[in-house]
């Protein structure tokens, strides 16, 4: 979810794949699933919000690169297609991440299954279709999005700590947002519930390191998943959505490439592979450097006149 400065309008997020077909965008790669060069050899990840988007995409590089996946979504029909899609390296567990209960059995299911976890990846959000101004804000919609966003992230680092610690090691990754960055990017209950995604990486860092447990976030830019693509057209009824995925791509900073689904699963794979083993409390964004720089609004020399 994303805010515009000049209007302050709302990109929220959709559950319908099936505009996702129109836009002309290669959406999730077509390689072979089995011809993996191993850099997650034997290694079992859970991902929450992976029947669709960035978990799914994550999902399919988890599994490309040898892993076993296990795909808990909040959406059955279309977590068990993703499953079946995926192969036999990937299984689906019906999983809300708001009731703790189905958390913890979505980990003891990857563990009954595959023996042990080694990745625990809490990618679910929402947008909440809250307000873009604080005045307005129903404070039972913030809690709705914390409630997802926060409190079901925070149910996942410590299931997976349950079992991980024991262990003495495992990798927690958790999907937060630009909006987390900075402010002004969405409205406030989005923003704030991804701040403290970052926030709460690193306060499960600070003890999971007694463990050997690395607990690291990435930062996506606006990307047109399904989540984004729905609001883009209530925000630009009848618009193509080739053209709503092209006004959310205009919008980076980083020229001559977009965002996407890819850029960051292939940070996934980093943080949670060996390269990445003395990264721990990182908060790794990916926005072709959009929270990095303002540029100043100063004339040039020849428009000031004396
Ligand atoms: N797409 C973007 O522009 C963008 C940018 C920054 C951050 N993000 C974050 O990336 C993450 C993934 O979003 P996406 O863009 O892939 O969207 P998406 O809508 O494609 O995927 C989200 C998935 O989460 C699932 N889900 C929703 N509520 C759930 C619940 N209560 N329990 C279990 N599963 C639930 C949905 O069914 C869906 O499969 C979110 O945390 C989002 O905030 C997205």
């Amino acid at each position: 979810m994303f805010r515009l400065k000049s209007s302050l309008i709302c990109i929220f997020m959709s559950r319908d794949l099936s505009i996702l077909k129109d836009f002309g965008v290669k959406y999730f790669s077509k390689r072979s699933l089995s011809n993996h060069p191993g850099r997650l050899e034997d290694k079992v990840a859970l991902i929450t919000g992976a029947a669709s988007g960035i978990g799914k995409a994550t999902a399919i590089e988890f599994i490309n690169n040898g892993a076993k996946v296990v795909i808990a979504d909040i959406q059955d029909k279309l977590g068990h297609e993703t499953a079946t899609e995926l192969g036999p390296n990937a299984s689906f567990i019906s999983c809300n991440v708001t009731k703790e209960s189905d958390v913890s059995e979505a980990i003891d299911y990857a563990v009954s299954r595959h023996g042990h976890l080694d990745i625990m990846y809490n990618n679910v959000g929402i947008s909440g279709h809250t307000p873009p101004s604080i005045v307005d804000l129903n404070l039972e919609d913030f809690d709705r999005v914390m409630n997802i966003n926060v409190r079901g992230v925070i149910a996942g680092i410590k299931h997976a700590s349950r079992v991980m610690i024991p262990r003495r090691s495992g990798c927690i990754l958790c999907t937060a947002s630009v909006t987390g960055v900075m402010g002004g990017l969405a409205p406030p209950a989005y923003s704030i519930s991804k701040f403290a995604v970052v926030g709460m990486v690193k306060s499960a860092a600070a003890e999971l390191c007694n463990y050997g447990i690395r607990v690291n976030c990435i930062s996506p830019f606006a990307i047109p998943t399904a989540f984004v693509m729905d609001e883009m057209v209530m925000m630009y009824p009848g618009v193509d959505a080739s053209k709503l995925a092209g006004i959310i791509h205009k919008s980076g900073a980083l020229e001559g490439t977009n965002c996407d689904v890819q850029d960051i699963a292939k940070a996934a794979l980093y943080l949670v592979s060996d390269e990445a083993k003395y990264v721990s409390g990182h908060n790794l964004v990916v926005d072709g450097g959009f929270t990095s720089f303002k540029n100043l609004t100063m004339p040039t020399p020849d428009q000031v006149v004396n």
